[in-house]
Parts: C-alpha cells; structure tokens; sequence
C-alpha cells in the first residue's frame, strides 16, 4: 500500500516510517522538513496523490490551550481536505489514553479538538489512543530540571513502547477504517518517580530526583487514576524492563 505518515520525522514517525519499510509499503513523509507544512498545507496536495491511506502522529509544541487547538484544527483540516481530493481510503490518527478526563492541559485540549475534527470529519477514520510512551520519563526530567534537580510527579501509568505503538498503527491503517477507537497500554502499570530513577541511573545521569507536583508541567489534574487505561485495553508486549534492556545496549 502507498501510505503517508503525518510527523513523519518526529519520535513516533520514525518508527511508523520503519515499520513501513519493513512491511514493503510504499511511504509518503509529511513533516515541514520533508517539503510538506500542513499548518499551512503547503505541498501537502501534491504529496498525498496516489496515497491509499494517511497515519496523523503530528504534535506541536504549543502549551497554551487555543494555541494546541488552533494547530490541530488548521493540521488536520488540511490533512482531511488533500485526502478527499487524493481518494485517501483511511485516516488513522494518534491520540492519547483518558485525553477526555484531564481538562486543565493545552496538549490534552488540541488532542480533543483533533480527535473531534477526525471523527466528524469526511474521511473514513480509525483512532488509537495509547498511553505515556517509555520515553516520557527521560522526557519529564529534561522538562522539570533546574539547577540539577528533577521536580518528577510521582505519576500512575501504563506506559508503552513507541515501537509497539508504530506496529498497531500500521496495521490499522493496512485494515478497514473502523470509524471507532482503540487503546493501547504497555503490560504493567509504573510510577513516574521510579521510571526516572531507572532511565537515570541507565544513563549514569548525577540529575537528583525530587517527587512533586510543582514542577510547572504536570498539575494534580493528572493525579489518581486519570492515566492509566480501561481494563479491556489492548497491551503490546515490550515491558519496561525490555525497553531499559534495549536503550542501554543502543547507548
Ligand atoms: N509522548 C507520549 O507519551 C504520547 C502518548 C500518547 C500519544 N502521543 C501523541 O503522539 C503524537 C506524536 O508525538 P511525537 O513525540 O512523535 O512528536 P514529535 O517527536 O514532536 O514529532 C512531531 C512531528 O510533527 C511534525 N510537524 C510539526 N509541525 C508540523 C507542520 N506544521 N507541518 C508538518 N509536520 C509538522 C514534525 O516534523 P517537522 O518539525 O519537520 O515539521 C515531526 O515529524 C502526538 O500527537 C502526541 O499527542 C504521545
């Protein structure tokens, strides 16, 4: 199949972009450093010609709530309107896991304007939801330190593998457009503290941990249970351990 990949260059695009290869699909990267600006639509017509389907893993900086709506309402209505020109048979985006339950975060609110506009938008549609990736506690600490300390939130998830992820959003958008929703978990529930302390010590990091909820990024809006999955949620099978295992043979 002729398929393009929305962020094609970003954490999750790369891997969807290699499982790509590795099925023998035809690939289509769309990332402003590959021509294509959807923010603006610009080339994203000419890119999409001859694409049977399109797997949306775009994601913007902004923090600010009408910001991180105004990009991914402006991405994916360009997205949407190429597709119907090009005959785009599906429409897989990424979202994340209870993107409904956490209400006072600017990411969370453009997630929900995209995932609106995808479900009510012309193009046949699949979403996936999956939960924080491995990656995020690597990604906490350089967000929450100063002055060599991590504020870290002792969050609740069930974290997964990007590379799980890249596997079931291929083969969703091999399938038929289900117009529904899939979640996707790793196999265990963790503890954001914990994660850090294992990536850092992996990395022979001497960045001290500091468990908080004031560290500028993640309020108590995500405290409790609001990351964690349904209990019918789909699980890929990388553990933490695994993942740890694997970075650190890569370093
Ligand atoms: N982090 C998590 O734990 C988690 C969990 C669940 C879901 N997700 C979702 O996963 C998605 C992907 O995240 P990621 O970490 O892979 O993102 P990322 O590494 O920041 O990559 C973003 C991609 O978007 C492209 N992009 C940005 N602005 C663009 C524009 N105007 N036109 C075209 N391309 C543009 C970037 O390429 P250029 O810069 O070259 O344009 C890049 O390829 C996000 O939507 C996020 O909500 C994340």
């Amino acid at each position: 199949m002729r398929i393009a990949v929305a962020g094609a260059t970003g954490l999750v695009g790369r891997h969807v972009m290699r499982v790509l290869t590795e099925q023998s699909h035809d690939r289509v990267a769309l990332a402003r450093s590959a021509g294509t600006d959807l923010l603006t639509g610009h080339g994203v017509a000419d890119a999409l010609r001859g694409v049977e389907a399109v797997i949306d893993v775009l994601n913007t900086e902004e923090t600010d709530p009408a910001a991180a709506e105004a990009f991914f309402s402006a991405t994916t209505s360009h997205l949407q309107s190429a597709a119907i020109e090009a005959g785009v048979r599906h429409l897989v985006t990424l979202s994340i896991v209870n993107v409904d339950l956490v209400r006072d975060n600017g990411h969370y609110a453009g997630k929900r304007r995209q995932e609106h506009l995808t479900r009510s938008g012309p193009v046949p549609w699949s979403i996936l939801r999956a939960t924080q990736f491995f990656d995020f506690a690597e990604q906490t600490v350089a967000w929450t330190t100063h002055d060599g300390v991590a504020a870290v939130p002792p969050l609740l998830m069930q974290p997964v593998a990007v590379a799980d992820v890249a596997q079931v959003l291929v083969e969703m958008a091999t399938g038929p457009a289900t117009r529904s929703i899939v979640e996707l978990a790793g196999p265990d529930p963790h503890d954001l503290v914990d994660m850090s302390r294992r990536v850092l010590e992996m990395r022979s990091s001497t960045v001290q941990l500091r468990p908080s909820w004031h560290n500028g990024v993640f309020g108590l809006e995500f405290a409790g249970d609001v990351m964690l999955p349904s209990v019918s949620v789909r699980t890929g099978p990388t553990t933490f351990d695994q993942w740890l295992r694997d970075s650190s043979a890569d370093r």
